[in-house]
């Protein structure tokens, strides 16, 4: 079975539709019986910003190359993990900023990308990421979209070559019921599981 790592950042939590539509994606996945799926909830982690100590410590820690520390274990469950599928809301043209704290914790030379004279690049064992998005209004494919688009940058910067977007948009313009907005989005999402 194929591990699956889905990082659950849908803040309403049983009450966003994001939830709903990745609960969807999800389920697909385990009709197919080849997945192994872990929740990662970072509303119950308890994160904060990063702050000065934290850099200290991390810096000693990469000097010993002591990748072992509980403070690497997001870093170490994500670099592991054979598939990913990351659900978070569209927030002020982006994301949460739990999300960002929680992609400051991935990015660990020694775990999730290593440098060398060439550059950076990334040393995740994922090959697929799947994100999963609902949008009040319409920014699909727009400059101001900076979620989607950021994921799929990091994305390449982790390692991982195939990136899709499962999202749904105009969910609060009130120009067409929620419920087809969300029901277009997990056929598209039905496609994606099949190719997972
Ligand atoms: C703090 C906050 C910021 C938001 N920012 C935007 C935004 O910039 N653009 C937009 O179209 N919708 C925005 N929305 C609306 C959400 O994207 C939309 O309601 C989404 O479906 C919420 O997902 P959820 O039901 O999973 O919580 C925002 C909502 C909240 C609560």
């Amino acid at each position: 079975m194929e591990k699956v790592l889905f990082v659950n950042c849908c803040i309403r939590k049983e009450d966003s539709r994001t939830k709903k539509l990745a609960d969807f994606f999800l389920n697909e996945l385990k009709k197919t019986g080849a997945y192994e799926i872990t929740e990662l909830s970072l509303m119950d982690e308890g994160m904060t910003y990063l702050s000065e100590g934290f850099f200290h410590q991390r810096d000693e820690l990469l000097a010993k190359k002591d990748f072992s520390h509980p403070r690497f274990r997001y870093a170490r469950a994500f670099a592991q993990a054979d598939k990913l599928v990351v659900a978070a809301p569209f927030w002020d043209l982006s994301f949460p900023a739990l999300l960002k704290v929680y992609i400051e914790n991935l990015c660990v030379e020694g775990i999730t990308f290593a440098c060398n004279e060439q550059g950076c690049f990334g040393t995740c064992k994922g090959d697929h990421l799947v994100y999963i998005t609902t949008r009040g209004g319409f920014y699909e494919g727009t400059p101001m979209e900076m979620g989607s688009r950021y994921i799929e940058a990091m994305c390449g910067f982790f390692g991982i070559q195939r990136y899709d977007c499962i999202s749904a948009e105009g969910l609060d313009m009130g120009l067409r019921p929620v419920d087809i907005i969300l029901q277009e989005a997990m056929e598209q999402g039905k496609e994606i599981a099949v190719n997972f």
